[in-house]
């Protein structure tokens, strides 16, 4: 479903069931940015025939400029070739921290790859987009990024949260009470299975220093809706979250 979160940024993609009613989502986000659309993370191959059809929807007859992935596990890269295949233009913009010859699929030539380096900016199509190391994740040379221009943190695999069906597509302002903590403790509790033998207020202390050097309007998480009402409420119980699941 294409949603609309805030001036060129829109968020497509689909979710998944698992147990006991608990949906998880796998989002891809795109900024329009005038004549040079920009996706972040290409989504899940279950999902190639939907995404394929919102992109199109979204870009009309303007070609894909870049595809940033934050990381390459499937969930972030299944429907890449798909997509490279509609516009074998495109660049792809990935982490310095990957080994592209094992972790990016076979058939990516080395001339389609931009490597980003955290604690840089770069101007993709006119759009500066800073690029960081990802606080929470699976994966080594995980990155997240920045948009100034929206506000939007992409954070990959953190901030994600598990919801009932009901909740599909909702973002955190079209929710009564907003996020549950639970939620959020649900989807952390199982994606990242380490977090019992980590430091909890060491963890909410590096969110807070990426979020105190940037003005995050909006939290794109891959796993979840974007978060874009109150993101001080969002980061509030996303702390929470993590002192209750951490040591
Ligand atoms: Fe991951
Ligand atoms: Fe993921």
């Amino acid at each position: 479903m294409i949603r609309h979160v805030k001036d060129d940024l829109y968020q497509i993609g689909g979710s998944v069931a698992g147990h006991d009613g608990w949906h998880e989502a796998v989002r891809v986000y795109v900024l329009l940015n005038d004549g040079c659309p920009l996706v972040f993370d290409a989504g899940s191959h279950v999902h190639s025939h939907d995404i394929m059809d919102e992109l199109k929807q979204l870009l009309g007859d303007t070609p894909l400029g870049y595809v940033f992935l934050t990381h390459t596990e499937l969930p972030h890269t299944g429907n890449l070739s798909v997509i490279l295949n509609q516009w074998p233009d495109a660049r792809l913009v990935v982490s310095s921290g990957i080994l592209p010859h094992v972790e990016l699929p076979w058939w990516v030539t080395a001339d389609q790859v931009m490597f980003a380096y955290a604690g840089t900016e770069e101007s993709y199509g006119g759009r500066h987009i800073s690029f960081l190391d990802g606080i929470l994740k699976d994966q080594p040379g995980t990155h997240w990024m920045y948009d100034a221009a929206t506000g939007t943190l992409f954070t990959a695999d953190a901030f994600g949260y598990l919801f009932p069906a009901s909740a599909d597509a909702a973002f955190d302002d079209e929710l009564a009470e907003g996020i549950p903590v639970d939620w959020i403790k649900r989807y952390h509790d199982s994606a990242f299975r380490f977090l019992p033998q980590v430091a909890g207020h060491k963890v909410n202390a590096d969110i807070d220093k990426v979020f105190g050097k940037r003005s995050v309007q909006v939290i794109a998480p891959t796993h979840g809706n974007a978060m874009r009402g109150n993101i001080a409420t969002c980061t509030a119980r996303f702390h929470q979250a993590m002192l209750e699941i951490c040591s």
